[in-house]
């Protein structure tokens, strides 16, 4: 009996040992360089040299210093010699046809459909004529992720009509159809069964399209709602149309509505022009260094909802760099990380905090093993060493629990919503849990609803837990910081309240942001920033 437990001992501490010879030696040997070295993130903004009374001064990214243009465009070729063109939303569907590898790929269930982009191409100009023909200006979108929601965005880009995004997820009051009042559109395009199509009586809709579940697509949906025709999606769109020549756009013009989380008790409208929409593609695409950016190897898949301008600009931001782009229609702020990235197994992600969080829960509840704390102890020293730990055989054998997202995942998208009040905060611990979770680089960011695509983000390599950032009781969930402008805007503080720019501990102030993915070019926008001593914004 007690030769039992002796050798049960013996077991458990030999296990001990040889992991902990695992954790600490065998990282030693392997030891490589920081992804980056340390002072490079000691100063992470250009500061303007001097500032205005009452405001902090101008904060840039270092790849457009104060003093340089800003990224306004995609720079692509133009027909006049020696000049490039900044492009417009149509380009970045003709980019990912030219770079990417050819087609979508779609999660239907347990499997996944591979659609050829051709196909989608000739769907776009098909849904297209048909709206034209039906005389469409504005088109509202209600969709999940799916196929369909690409074709309705670049058929509303290549021909002329605003893009009206509904929010997907279920908010309650203002209804949808609410909403949809507000905005003027002619055409709704949603899903069979899942709005009250009799509320859209009387709201000025020319027709209404359905995208119907193959399945149900032989039930009588065709029926008109008011004055609205209804037509199903799958019958307009393979019809066989000539595709048009490209029509004159104005680029400054309204090309897509969004809408504002609820503040008092109000949503407004929020437009953006093509000019915005690809100034915050472009300031995305090379945010990151070279080697990180988006590439024709990578898969990306949307998380959350497209119905976000944020995760859309990422997905615009894959599609133009020839990134193969996987949708799972249950994609949402509350989406299950792991059982949306398990079978498609992707390379670049955009999760919700909300996502985030509830995987960083569900991870660490199975964790109560003693060897689970250490090997993460030993991990998240890793991490501030400066390198994500890719575990090694001991400590894949101490079976530390870790979500399973396919194993090709390397980046990982997150934001704050500043001005939503229903944001899920994120600490700078969270995400270095985030990053040994997943072992891949988690960034972290700031959307506003007024801009089109992260105002500010975290160097892709800044893995530091800042000890200041860590929940308090004052304060007990506090965002991590969000890292230097974007290479597209850029950012001061003007004094606001309690808030100034001789703050002892760092210029704070109402955030003011100026570039081309700002919907209006500029915006004050409400909420009160700081500049850490690193030169990044943090709330204040
Ligand atoms: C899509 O996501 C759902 C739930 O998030 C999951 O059950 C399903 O397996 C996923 N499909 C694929 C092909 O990844």
């Amino acid at each position: 009996m007690s030769g039992g437990i002796e050798l049960q001992f013996d077991l458990i501490s030999y296990t001990l040992i040889a992991l902990l010879v695992g954790l600490i030696v065998v990282p030693l040997i392997l030891s490589k360089d920081p992804d980056i070295h340390p002072y490079a993130l000691l100063r992470q903004s250009s500061v303007a040299p001097v500032r205005n009374p009452k405001e902090s001064a101008v904060y840039r990214s270092l790849q457009t210093p104060v003093g340089y243009p800003l990224v306004s465009g995609l720079q692509l070729p133009s027909v006049q010699k020696y000049s490039s063109r900044s492009g417009d939303i149509r380009d970045i569907w003709k980019l990912a046809i030219e770079k990417g590898k050819g087609k979508i790929i779609v999660a239907k269930g347990k499997d996944v459909e591979k659609h050829d982009i051709n196909t989608l191409t000739k769907q776009i100009h098909a849904l297209g004529t048909h709206l034209k023909n039906a005389g469409a200006t504005k088109v509202a979108v209600h969709l999940p992720n799916c196929i369909e929601n690409l074709v309705a965005t670049f058929a509303c880009a290549y021909y002329g009509f605003v893009l009206v995004i509904l929010p997907f997820e279920p908010t309650g009051t203002p209804s949808i159809s609410e909403l949809l009042k507000q905005t003027s559109a002619d055409i709704l395009i949603t899903q069979g069964g899942q709005l009250p199509l009799e509320e859209f009586k009387g709201s000025g809709l020319k027709e209404i399209v359905l995208v119907v579940e193959e399945a149900s697509q032989h039930l009588g949906w065709s029926g008109p709602i008011g004055e609205a025709k209804c037509g199903q999606f799958v019958d307009i769109t393979k019809n066989e149309v000539e595709p048009i020549a490209d029509i004159d756009i104005d680029l400054d013009a309204p090309a897509v509505v969004i809408f504002s989380p609820e503040v008092n008790g109000k949503i407004e409208t929020v437009e953006f022009s093509h000019r915005n929409i690809i100034a915050g593609v472009a300031a995305l695409a090379v945010t990151l260094p070279k080697n990180e950016r988006y590439m024709p190897e990578d898969v990306f898949l949307p998380v959350d909802t497209l119905a976000d301008l944020y995760t859309r600009i990422h997905l615009y931001t894959a599609l133009s760099s020839g990134t193969t782009v996987a949708l799972n229609s249950t994609g949402g702020k509350h989406a299950d990380v792991e059982l949306t990235c398990r079978v498609i197994a992707p390379t670049i992600i955009v999760v919700s905090p909300e996502s985030l969080l509830e995987m960083h829960r569900a991870t660490k509840s199975t964790m109560k093993e003693f060897l689970h704390g250490i090997v993460h102890y030993f991990q998240t020293k890793t991490l501030a060493d400066g390198r994500i730990p890719q575990g090694n055989f001991l400590t894949n054998f101490g079976g530390c629990p870790r979500p399973n997202v396919g194993g090709k995942l390397r980046l990982v998208f997150v934001v704050e919503a500043a001005g939503d009040k229903t944001s899920q905060a994120i600490t700078s611990l969270d995400l270095s849990d985030a990053r040994v979770f997943f072992k891949s680089k988690v960034v972290y960011g700031l959307k506003h609803h007024k801009v089109a695509g992260p105002l500010a983000q975290q160097n892709v390599y800044d893995y530091r837990v800042q000890a200041e950032a860590l929940p308090s009781e004052k304060n007990p969930r506090k965002c991590a910081h969000f890292g230097p402008p974007t290479p597209g805007v850029e950012i001061k503080l003007r004094d606001m309240g309690e808030f100034t720019a001789t703050d002892a501990e760092g210029p704070r102030g109402e955030v003011m942001i100026s570039g081309a993915p700002v919907s209006g070019g500029q915006q004050a926008l409400g909420f009160a920033g700081k500049w850490e001593k690193e030169c990044v914004l943090s709330y204040a």
